[in-house]
């Protein structure tokens, strides 16, 4: 199991970054910043500590920074300042090989967009993250095949992806990610492209798979009530910034500003 654990991390995009980080130190905000210096702040000073075997949600509205949050864990995108730490180890030094080597060993991920390849049988999706990184064809056919079975896609291994419907596919996501067995898991708003009562389904089955495996998961969406059905904790993003980062009993009975409020608003309200 991995702890996570993020120390004044930032990211700028374009502009002046230099001018815009003394305006960060000064507190100004994202838009005063972008209108000074040109200068996009994705993420400003984030201190967080993603609890081991737990699923964690990154919430908020569009723009608010949760995507560039989730790819910085991995360094798919290179954060400007900070350090990233997994059981303590900080992956902003490593070079280009030993991230890849670690990615492989810890990292699985899950796209909102499924990320399938449409010409490849749902069986060879499955075992295509293990393919990729060297696993024999029989063995990883073999890997996947089980993970399709748990996901209640057996029988369909033969069948083409781009044949399928959008849970079915997403199904075959999760075991493409699960079937490399890496102890962290990132979905990025993973369910967000299904229907209401698909989308309810497979996140049933994340939590029943959560309860079993322990992972770490980190799950990204801008819908509270996928948040508050998911999470153990819940940061809630906003222009770059973690506005609270809570468990969802504290976020609701306690919500740190105006901001988390009106999130939890649309749920009926404070819980009694
Ligand atoms: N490659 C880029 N170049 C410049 N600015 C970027 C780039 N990628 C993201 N940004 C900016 O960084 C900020 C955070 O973007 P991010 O994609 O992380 O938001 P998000 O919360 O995931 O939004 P969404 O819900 O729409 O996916 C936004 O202001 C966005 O415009
Ligand atoms: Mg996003």
């Amino acid at each position: 199991m991995a702890e996570i654990a993020l120390t004044g991390v930032s990211k700028l995009y374009g502009g002046n970054a230099k001018t815009a980080s003394t305006l960060i130190a000064d507190g100004l905000d994202k838009a005063t910043i972008f209108a000074r210096t040109g200068c996009n702040v994705a993420l400003r000073d984030i201190e967080l500590t993603l609890p081991p075997g737990a699923i964690t949600v990154i919430m908020g509205l569009s723009g608010s920074g949760k995507s560039t949050l989730l790819r910085c864990l991995i360094r798919l995108i290179d954060p400007t300042s900070g350090a990233i730490r997994f059981d303590g180890e900080d992956i902003t030094r490593l070079n280009l090989k030993a991230l890849r080597t670690f990615r492989r060993q810890h990292v699985g991920m899950v796209f909102q967009n499924f990320a399938l390849l449409p010409h490849r049988t749902v069986l060879q999706n499955a075992a295509f993250g293990l393919t990729l990184h060297g696993v024999k064809r029989h063995e990883a056919e073999a890997r996947g095949a089980a993970w399709l079975e748990k996901l209640g896609l057996g029988g369909y291994e033969r069948a083409y992806a781009d044949a399928l419907s959008g849970g079915m596919r997403q199904r075959v996501g999760l075991a493409r990610a699960l079937a490399c067995d890496t102890d962290v898991l990132l979905m990025d708003e993973a369910f967000s492209a299904l229907d209401p009562l698909i989308r309810a389904e497979l996140q049933d089955q994340l939590l029943g798979l959560q309860a079993e495996l322990g992972k770490t998961i980190v799950f990204v969406t801008h819908d509270i009530h996928e948040a508050l059905r998911l999470g153990a904790h819940i940061v809630v993003m906003r222009d770059g910034r973690i506005e609270q980062a809570a468990p969802p009993a504290t976020l609701l009975a306690a919500p740190a500003s105006d901001y988390v409020a009106r999130f939890v608003a649309q749920t009926g309200g404070p819980a009694r």
